[in-house]
C-alpha cells in the first residue's frame, strides 16, 4: 500500500512538474478512483449502513406532521361553501389556526370506491398531482347527497355512504351501514400551506392601525428544517418551503394492517409507536436489514386493514418521500389481535397516517368488503400485470457478469448436457462498453446477433441491463444528444445535473419530458438498437434513480424536471417513468410481442409495465424467509409478479441454502438465479451430483407447472386478483392465519410452505379454517397424494428434496409432464389435469391457452377451458368459443379424494364414447390418454 502511494506520489509531482492539463487530468482521475474505492467499499461489501438513511427525526417534514398530536383537528368545513355534483361534492375547508383556505371534493367511483382530494384553494404557485399512476380514469358513480344536520353532510352511491363531518374534519366511510374507514378520526390531519419565506407578518408591511397582529406560530414555523435542510454533507435548498400533507385513516373493522410496500418486514404491519414510522422513498439499499421499516427500491402507497367480516384499503396516491405511522393499541400484530378482540377494536381501530413532503391529498378509499374484492379495487385503478410471454415464468439464469459471449454460450450449453430446463440468459452491465447503454464491449460480445441467434435456436431468449444513468462521454450519441436537447433532469440553477454511477460521471435524463421518453424509448427499435433482435429482453435497474455520490445514494430532492416540477414531488415516480418509455419502446419494436421488463425502481401502477424483484438481497437463511414476505405485499399491491435473487445476491451460499432457494423460487412467481460479480460461481453443475439432482428437480417441477401459472396470470389480468395470496384472501375469518407469511398460496388452489430453515427434518404446516367453527379443506400433498383434513398446524417431515406444497380438495390445476429444455418447446405438448376432491366429491378449474408470445390474445384468439368434476364425471366448457388452433390434447387425468377406486372410464367425444384404462397412481388414479384436442368439449365418466 506504501508502495503504491508512494509511487503515485512520484506520478503526481512529475504531471506538476509538467502541463496543466495533465495534472488535472490526473487529479480528476484519482479523484473518481478514490471516490470508486470508498463506495464500494461502502456500498458493496459490509452490508448496510442504516445511519447513511434518514430516520424521521432526520428527516424536517416527518419531524413536523409526527408532532401533531391526536385530538379535534383543526380543519374545519365551511357549510356554505357547498356544490354538489352528480358524481361529487366541493366543499371549502379551513384551517381555524392560519385561517387558511382549502377545498375537499369527495367523489364517488363505480366498483365500491371514494375519491378524497383536498387542495388549497389558490395555492401559491400549483402542487404537484400524480399522474400516469392510473390506468385510466375512473368512472364515475352516482351520489345523492342529503344535509344530516348543521354538522354532518351524507354522501350515498349504491350500498356505500360518506358522512363527512364539518367541525372536526372527519369522513366516516360506510359499506350496507357498516363503518369500514374514517378518514381524519384521530385528528392528525396536517396540509402546510405555501408560504412567502418573510412570513410570519413583518412590521410595517401588514400593520393594522400601527400594530403588528399576531400571527400564530405552526409547527413548521418552528421547525429549522423547514426552509433548508442538510443530511451528512449533502444541502438541500427547499425553495418552497414547508409543504408537507398528512392525514390518517382508521380501519373500525380491522383487527390487522398490511400492504405499502417495500419493506424487508413481516406481511402484516408493526406498530410503529416507539420506532419509526414505515418510509416510502425509493432507494438503492443493499444488502439490506431485515425487519426494516426502511425505505428499499420500491413505494406502493396502498395500505388495507383487514379482519374476520371485512377488509377495506386505502391507496394514497402520493410519489413525493412518504412516512407512514401504523397506530395499533399494541406494539406487535398477535398481542393487538388479542387486544382487538377483547372488545376495544372500534373504539381504537388499526390506523394509518400517512405523511408526504408535499404533493395534495388523493386518496382512493377501497370499501371491500372480502380482501379479494379491495385486491380488486386497487388493480381496477392502477391496473393488473400484463399477460406475460409463457417463457418468463420459466426460469431465468443470470449472474454478473457472464463474461462473453463464449460464457454464454457454454452456460447454456451445460444446461443441456445435464437435461436441466433453462428459458432465459441475463447479461448485467460488463456486457456493454465501458457502461453506455445501448452499446456493446465489442472485444468481449464481438457479434451479439450471432450470440442471440445461438440462444434464439434454441427456444432460448436474452435480456440484458439497461439502466438510466447516462455517461457523460463526448463520444456518447445518447448524452451528446440529451446536451444539445436539454434532456437531462436539470440542477436547480438550469445546468444539467451531474452524479456518480457505475459509468464514472453521469446525466439522468429527463423521463417526465415526453420528448425525452420519446427518445429514450426509439433507442429500442431495431434501427437503433441494431445488435438486438425482437426476442431480446430489458432490466432496467439502478432506478430510484441510484446517484452514489447523492444524499442517501439518490438524487437531491432540489433538481428540476420537464413542468418545472422539483424532484422532491416526483421522486417516487422517476422509475416508473423510465418504465413507461422502455414498455413503449419494446412496443415500438414489435407492436404484437408483449415486452419483458424487469425493474428495480416501482410506484403504484409500475405493474402495467415491468414485474419487479427484491433487489440487493443476502445469500442467508433469513432473507431467503423474507422473500416470501416481501413479495406477498407486493402482490397485494398490484406486482403478481414478484421474486428474490435465488442464491442470494451478496455472499456465497452455503449448499444446503442454495438448494433450498431453487426449491422456494420454483414456487415464486419469478423464478431467477442471480449473484453478485465477487461471488463464486454457482450454476447447478459446479456442485455435487446430489446437489444438482435437487436443483434439476426443482426446476422440473416449476416447468410441470408452467400451464397453471400461465393460467393464473391470464385470470391475474382479467380478473385483476392477484396470483401469489396471502393465507386471510380466502381464510379471512381464520384470525391464526393473518400473520403467517412463511406460507402462501397460488390462487386459491396450492398452499406452499417452503422449507427456509437450516437442516430441519419437518416443518409445521398450518392449514386455514373457513369459519369460525374450524372448518377447513381438505389438502392434498402435490407429491403422494397423501390427504390432510385437520385445521392448523401439522408436522409434515421434509428431507432435502422435499418442499411442502398441497393441491386444495375442491381444485383443478392444469400441467405439462414431458419437460424440455425450454419452455417455448413445450408449447404443442400434451397436459396433464390434476384433480383434487373436496369433501363433497366435486372440483373445479380452469386452463387458458394461446401462442404464448403475441398480442393476438387480444383480438380473441385463445382458448380458456373451464373444467368441473361432480357427480363422478368430469366436464369443460368454454365462455367464449376456443379460437386458437392448439395442437396440444389431454394425456392424462389424475383424480385424488374418490371414496373407491374406479373399474374404468368412459369419454365422450362428438357424441361418441370411448374406453380409457385407468391405473393407479400413489394415492390417486390416473386416466390414461383421453387423447381429445385442448379445444373441444368433453365428458369423461367414471365407471364402477
Ligand atoms: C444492482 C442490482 O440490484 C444488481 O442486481 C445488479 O447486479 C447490479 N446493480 C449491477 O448491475
Amino acid at each position: 500500500m506504501t508502495w503504491v502511494l508512494d509511487k503515485l506520489k512520484l506520478h503526481k509531482k512529475k504531471l506538476q512538474d509538467s502541463d496543466d492539463k495533465s495534472y488535472q487530468l490526473f487529479k480528476s482521475k484519482m479523484r473518481l478512483a478514490i471516490f470508486v474505492l470508498i463506495f464500494c467499499t461502502f456500498h458493496y461489501g459490509s452490508g448496510v449502513d442504516p445511519k447513511n438513511f434518514k430516520t424521521c427525526d432526520e428527516s424536517s417534514f416527518c419531524r413536523r406532521c409526527r408532532k401533531v398530536q391526536p385530538g379535534n383537528s383543526k380543519f374545519v368545513l365551511l357549510p356554505g361553501t357547498l356544490n354538489t355534483y352528480s358524481d361529487s361534492i366541493t366543499i371549502d375547508l379551513i384551517n381555524k389556526d392560519t385561517n387558511h383556505l382549502f377545498i375537499l371534493k369527495v367523489e364517488a367511483l363505480e366498483g365500491d370506491i371514494f375519491h378524497v382530494l383536498i387542495d388549497e384553494k389558490t395555492p401559491l404557485q400549483p402542487r404537484y398531482r400524480v399522474t400516469d399512476a392510473l390506468k385510466g380514469t375512473p368512472k364515475s358513480g352516482t351520489i345523492k347527497v342529503e344535509e344530516v344536520n348543521d354538522n354532518q353532510l351524507s354522501i350515498t352511491t349504491g350500498i356505500n355512504k360518506a358522512i363527512i363531518h364539518a367541525n372536526p374534519f372527519k369522513i366516516d366511510f360506510y359499506q350496507n351501514d357498516v363503518l369500514s374507514v374514517s378518514v381524519n378520526a384521530k385528528g392528525l390531519m396536517n396540509f402546510e400551506h405555501l408560504r412567502h419565506k418573510t412570513q410570519p407578518a413583518i412590521a410595517g408591511e401588514n400593520e393594522v392601525d400601527g400594530e403588528v397582529p399576531e400571527v400564530p406560530k405552526t409547527i413548521e414555523d418552528e421547525d429549522p428544517g423547514a426552509w433548508e435542510e442538510n443530511f451528512k454533507s449533502h444541502h438541500d435548498s427547499k425553495p418552497r418551503g414547508p409543504e408537507a400533507i398528512a392525514l390518517d385513516f382508521s380501519f373500525p373493522e380491522a383487527d390487522v394492517l398490511f400492504g405499502i410496500p417495500e419493506h424487508a418486514d413481516s406481511f402484516i404491519l408493526k406498530s410503529t409507536q416507539g420506532t419509526d414510522p414505515y418510509r416510502l422513498y425509493n432507494l438503492d439499499v443493499f444488502e439490506y436489514v431485515l425487519d426494516s421499516k426502511m425505505a428499499l427500491y420500491g413505494s406502493v402507497p396502498v395500505i388495507y386493514g383487514h379482519g374476520p367480516q371485512r377488509t377495506a384499503g386505502v391507496y394514497w396516491q402520493n410519489a413525493a418521500e412518504t412516512w407512514v405511522d401504523v397506530l395499533t393499541t399494541e406494539k406487535n400484530v398477535v398481542s393487538s389481535i388479542v387486544n382487538f378482540v377483547s372488545g376495544s377494536r372500534k373504539s381504537d381501530p388499526p390506523t394509518a397516517h400517512f405523511m408526504s413532503e408535499s404533493g395534495i391529498v388523493d386518496a382512493f378509499i377501497l370499501l371491500g368488503p372480502t380482501p379479494l374484492d379491495a385486491f380488486k379495487q386497487y388493480t381496477d385503478l392502477t391496473g393488473t400485470a400484463n399477460l406475460p410471454q409463457l417463457f418468463t415464468l420459466a426460469y431465468h439464469q443470470c449472474r454478473w457478469n457472464y463474461n462473453d459471449d463464449k460464457d454464454v454460450e457454454t452456460v447454456s450449453a451445460k444446461f443441456d448436457e445435464y437435461d436441466i430446463p433453462m428459458d432465459t440468459m441475463w447479461l448485467d452491465i460488463e456486457y456493454t462498453d465501458g457502461k453506455k447503454y445501448f452499446t456493446w464491449d465489442a472485444f468481449k460480445f464481438p457479434n451479439p446477433l450471432a450470440m442471440i441467434k445461438n440462444l434464439t435456436d434454441l427456444g432460448r431468449h436474452l435480456t440484458i441491463i439497461i439502466d438510466p444513468h447516462m455517461k457523460r462521454d463526448s463520444g456518447y450519441f445518447f448524452h451528446n444528444y440529451c446536451t444539445d436537447n436539454g434532456l437531462y433532469t436539470k440542477t436547480s440553477d438550469g445546468k444539467d445535473y451531474e452524479g456518480w454511477c457505475w459509468p464514472g460521471s453521469v446525466s439522468y435524463p429527463d423521463f417526465f419530458n415526453p420528448v425525452a421518453r420519446e427518445y429514450y424509448s426509439d433507442q429500442y427499435l431495431l434501427s437503433n438498437f441494431k445488435t438486438t433482435t425482437a426476442d431480446v429482453m430489458f432490466w432496467n435497474d439502478m432506478n430510484e434513480p441510484s446517484v452514489f455520490n447523492g444524499p442517501e445514494v439518490t438524487m437531491v430532492k432540489d433538481t428540476i424536471h420537464h413542468g418545472n416540477w422539483e424532484h422532491r414531488n416526483v421522486h417516487n415516480l422517476y422509475g416508473h417513468m423510465q418504465l413507461m418509455a422502455t414498455f413503449d419502446g419494446m412496443i415500438k419494436r414489435d407492436p404484437n410481442q408483449r415486452p419483458f421488463i424487469l425493474t428495480r425502481a416501482h410506484f403504484a401502477g409500475s405493474q402495467r409495465y415491468a414485474i419487479i424483484w427484491t433487489g440487493d438481497n443476502l445469500a442467508d437463511w433469513g432473507h431467503l424467509q423474507h422473500s416470501i414476505k416481501m413479495c406477498l405485499s407486493e402482490a397485494v399491491a398490484g406486482f403478481s409478479f414478484c421474486g428474490a435473487d435465488v442464491g442470494g445476491f451478496f455472499g456465497n451460499p452455503e449448499i444446503d441454502l442454495l438448494e433450498r432457494w431453487y426449491q422456494t423460487g420454483a414456487f415464486l412467481p419469478f423464478f431467477r438465479a442471480h449473484a453478485h460479480i465477487d461471488t463464486k460461481r454457482r450454476e447447478p453443475w459446479l456442485f455435487s451430483e446430489k446437489t444438482r439432482l435437487i436443483i434439476r428437480d426443482a426446476l422440473r417441477k416449476r416447468y410441470s407447472y408452467l400451464p397453471f401459472w400461465y393460467t393464473m396470470f391470464y385470470e391475474h389480468e382479467k380478473y385483476g386478483f392477484p396470483v401469489m395470496r396471502p393465507l386471510l384472501a380466502h381464510y379471512p375469518a381464520d384470525k391464526d392465519a393473518y400473520a403467517i407469511d412463511s406460507e402462501f398460496l397460488l390462487h386459491d388452489s396450492l398452499l406452499v410452505r417452503p422449507v427456509m430453515e437450516k437442516g430441519v427434518s419437518k416443518v409445521d404446516v398450518y392449514f386455514p379454517a373457513k369459519d369460525e367453527h374450524k372448518n377447513g379443506d381438505v389438502w392434498f400433498d402435490i407429491d403422494n397424494f397423501q390427504k390432510h383434513e385437520k385445521v392448523g398446524y401439522e408436522t409434515i417431515a421434509v428431507d432435502e428434496r422435499k418442499t411442502p406444497v398441497f393441491q386444495r380438495g375442491g381444485s383443478i390445476i392444469p400441467k405439462k409432464e414431458r419437460i424440455r429444455r425450454a419452455a417455448t418447446l413445450m408449447k404443442d405438448d400434451p397436459y396433464t389435469l390434476v384433480v383434487c376432491l373436496d369433501k363433497d366429491g366435486t372440483a373445479k378449474g380452469s386452463l387458458y391457452i394461446d401462442d404464448e408470445k403475441s398480442y393476438d390474445y387480444r383480438a380473441g384468439k385463445f382458448i380458456y377451458t373451464k373444467f368441473e368434476f361432480k357427480d363422478q364425471t368430469l366436464k369443460n366448457s368454454f365462455e367464449t368459443k376456443p379460437n386458437y388452433d392448439t395442437k396440444s390434447w389431454l394425456e392424462r387425468v389424475v383424480i385424488a379424494g374418490l371414496d373407491k377406486t374406479p373399474k374404468s372410464a368412459t369419454l365422450y367425444m362428438d357424441g361418441k364414447p370411448f374406453e380409457l384404462d385407468i391405473l393407479p397412481h400413489e394415492k390417486a388414479i390416473a386416466i390414461r390418454k383421453p387423447g381429445v384436442n385442448m379445444a373441444k368439449k368433453f365428458v369423461i365418466k367414471l365407471n364402477y
